[in-house]
């Protein structure tokens, strides 16, 4: 049960209130919910970037919310793995030496750094992009990389923070779907959060949150928004839609069929 607080100010912000959840090892869990709903929140301290206001983190069985600056590193190093929104990569460095970057961090010796890259490269078939650097590779080889990256260190856990967010819807489903099925191969457990319905279509297993908490059944405005959308047909312009109570209709400037796509995230 994990709760975190802000201050901001004198206000103070819940980002979670007694949020339980657990995940399976293996386990492909999508955490999906409006901005500001929390979800960076769970991640980060999922990652040990940040710590509960109460309650307790165990990763692999290993409690991490009471563990040191540098158990915390060390376990990061051990079992976690990182994908981010854009990618994270090292405009400098070729792919294969981007993709070695955490096993150099973790202090393997050179010809096992070259190994694990390597394998990792393979895995999510870039072998041929190795000597690349980033600004030669689309945006899709990119995010591949990214997620060979994450694998160099055969992590037990891969956490991600809106992987697809860049990409096209194409693109974003392939490279979700390689995540998916290399966590599959590779016995890693995923925790992605999205805004892509394709990426909760992929997920074993879609969490909701609303205001910081883990929400069910009909409560869960996105998903259930998600699934309806499979049999609804975008509505002509100014026509109204069901926009949230409590919600004030957004500033923005696309279509309304455009915005409907994504009513949670302004
Ligand atoms: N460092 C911080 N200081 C103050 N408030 C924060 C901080 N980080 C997040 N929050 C607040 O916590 C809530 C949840 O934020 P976040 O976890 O980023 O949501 P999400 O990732 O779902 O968009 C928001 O109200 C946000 O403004
Ligand atoms: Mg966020």
């Amino acid at each position: 049960m994990v709760s975190r607080r802000f201050e901001r100010g004198a206000d103070e912000v819940w980002a979670l209130r007694d949020v339980s959840i657990s995940v399976n090892a293996g386990e492909v869990m999508a955490l999906v919910g409006r901005s500001g709903s929390g979800k960076t929140t769970l991640l980060n301290i999922l990652a040990g970037l940040d710590r509960p206001t109460a309650g307790e983190v165990f990763i692999d069985g290993e409690r991490i919310d009471t563990m040191s600056e540098r158990q915390m590193t060390e376990l990061r190093r051990r079992k976690l793995g990182f994908v981010f929104q854009s990618f994270g990569l090292l405009p400098l460095l070729s792919a294969q030496e981007n993709v070695e970057l955490p096993a150099r961090i973790a202090g393997f010796g050179h010809g096992e750094r070259v190994q694990r890259a390597k394998r990792a490269l393979e895995l999510v078939g870039l072998t041929k992009r190795a000597q690349h650097r980033p600004y030669e590779l689309s945006g899709g080889e990119q995010q591949r990389v990214a997620i060979a990256r994450a694998l160099t260190c055969e992590p037990a856990l891969i956490l991600a923070d809106e992987p697809t967010g860049e990409l096209d819807s194409l693109t974003a489903k392939a490279v979700f779907a390689l995540l998916r099925d290399l966590a599959r191969s590779e016995g890693i457990t995923v925790i992605t959060c999205t805004h892509d319905r394709q990426v909760m279509e992929m997920a074993d297993r879609v969490e909701e949150l609303a205001d910081g908490r883990i929400v069910k059944g009909h409560e869960r405005e996105v998903w259930e928004y998600v699934q309806a959308k499979e049999h609804h047909v975008p509505e002509p312009a100014g026509a109204s839609h069901h926009w949230p109570k409590g919600e004030s209709t957004p500033e923005d400037e696309s279509p309304p069929a455009e915005r409907a796509q994504r009513p949670w995230d302004w």
